[in-house]
């Protein structure tokens, strides 16, 4: 029995979907534990390309159960969408298990991203307007509705009822919006419930189940440990906990099983949305890496900002999710860079900071401080064996299990399942 993480070391994006994909074979549960249709983790293989941005990117893998976990948030009507395309691709859904303690997004979530975003103007934070934030404040003011609500439709439309009149008065009296009316929100919640429904159980025994059988488990996370709303560079952060710790509460699994981290890092750094970015490039070699890289957004398709990799975040990384392997991905958007930077340490006034601080003025004023690395000029999206690598691509992989104090046991070299260097399996 092994429990895994795959967590995002950096901001998000880092190629998640795909790793996930590839070791959903060797496990029988893979579960979702935060974060909502905010994701978007791409998937690449023999059923096609995919972007999933609730569903567990375990999917494909015929026997895995997947499970929604009570650390998400829902949007259902977006999460019938991606399980249309899925079942239309051949998908198999039976196995899907929605757990009953899970949020659901409501309209009014939607409409309070928006009105918070616009009104804090020049700093909005860039979200992806899916109501995220908003629907993780209601959890924790316990004003939230829950999947296992929705079955219930007396009590789901007294709920509402009360919640409403909140809401409406927000938006009408602060924010001088349209009120929701309660008939209309009810009945289109009532048919998402009426489909999802069946989907709909305790997950959270499900997982214990599971473990207790000694069944491999992978917890999928979502976004990334920049981005954690604890440990991120807060506020421009996602609302939810992100690092490899969220996935005990976030999937329900007991802290007398040990969780293995697996970080997914780029081969570089990328963000999308605002807030500091410390090796963000302006110049030339940024605009190649995103257009080389097709750096955009799976789920908004807002260009992502580009930038060296950032070994002090990635540091940092590690140590917060407490990693014991990395996943390096994208290292042939680096093909042919004459020489490539890692960012070692940041200057802060006359300091030089190694950690990542808490305070995101302090971050924004720091600058890299770049150690140079030889880059590669041959092609590695064909490499299947990390002898294949060019040279210096592989000194640039072990300098950062220098750096990082972290093995890089698995590499990527393209999108697809077969473009991936195996160094180390992660289950026995
Ligand atoms: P996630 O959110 O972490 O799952 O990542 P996204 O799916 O949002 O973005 C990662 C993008 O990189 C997707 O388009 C993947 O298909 C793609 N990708 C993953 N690994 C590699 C790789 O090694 N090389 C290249 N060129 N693309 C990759
Ligand atoms: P995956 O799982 C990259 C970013 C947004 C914004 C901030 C807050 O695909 O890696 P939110 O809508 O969550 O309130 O937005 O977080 N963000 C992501 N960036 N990848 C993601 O997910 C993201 N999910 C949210 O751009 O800066
Ligand atoms: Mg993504």
């Amino acid at each position: 029995m092994s429990v895994v993480a795959v967590i995002g070391g950096q901001w998000g994006d880092e190629g998640k979907g795909k790793v996930v994909d590839l070791l959903a074979a060797n496990c029988q549960v893979v579960a979702r534990y935060n974060g909502g249709n905010n994701a978007g983790h791409t998937v690449v293989n023999q059923f096609g390309k995919f972007f999933m941005h609730l569903v567990p990117s375990g999917i494909f893998s015929p026997k895995t159960v997947c499970i929604i976990g009570n650390g998400t948030v829902i949007n259902p009507k977006s999460l019938l969408e991606e399980l249309g395309t899925l079942r239309k691709a051949g998908a198999e859904l039976a196995r899907l298990l929605i757990s009953d303690r899970a949020q659901i997004i409501m309209p009014y979530h939607l409409r309070q991203d928006q009105l918070e975003e616009a009104a804090r103007g020049r700093g909005s934070l860039g979200t992806t307007g899916r109501g995220i934030g908003p629907a993780y404040a209601d959890k924790h003011a316990r004003l939230g509705i829950r999947a296992g609500d929705l079955r219930d439709e007396a009590l789901f439309r007294e709920k509402l009822a009360f919640i409403l009149e909140l809401k409406n008065r927000l938006l009408v009296q602060l924010y001088g919006a349209e009120p929701f009316f309660l008939d209309q929100v009810y009945e289109e919640y009532v048919d998402y419930a009426r489909t999802i429904g069946p989907w709909i159980g305790d997950a959270s025994a499900t997982m214990r189940e599971c473990l207790a059988s000694g069944q491999n488990v992978l917890l999928e996370g979502a976004q990334g440990t920049m981005l954690d709303v604890d440990f991120g560079t807060y506020p421009y952060v996602t609302s939810s906990t992100t690092i490899a710790a969220g996935g005990y509460a976030g999937a329900g699994v007991p802290v007398g099983y040990p969780v293995q981290g697996v970080g997914v890092f780029k081969a570089y750094t990328s963000r999308v949305g605002g807030g500091p970015f410390p090796t963000e490039l302006f110049d030339e070699v940024g605009e190649r890496i995103r257009e080389v890289g097709h750096e955009y957004g799976t789920t908004t398709g807002r260009p992502r900002r580009c930038g060296w990799l950032d070994v002090v975040a990635s540091h940092y990384s590690v140590a917060v999710n407490g990693l014991s392997s990395i996943a390096l991905t994208r290292m042939d958007v680096l093909d042919g860079l004459p020489c490539l930077q890692l960012c070692t340490a940041y200057k802060y006034g006359d300091q030089t900071l190694t950690t990542v601080p808490a305070s995101v003025e302090v971050l924004q004023q720091c600058e890299p401080i770049y150690e140079e690395m030889p880059g590669w000029q041959e092609s590695t999206s064909g490499c299947r064996t990390y002898a294949d690598l060019p040279q210096n691509a592989r000194r640039y992989i072990e300098r950062l299990e220098e750096l990082l104090t972290c093995p890089v046991d698995v590499v990527s070299v393209g999108p697809g399942r077969e473009q991936t260097i195996v160094r180390r399996p992660f289950f026995a």
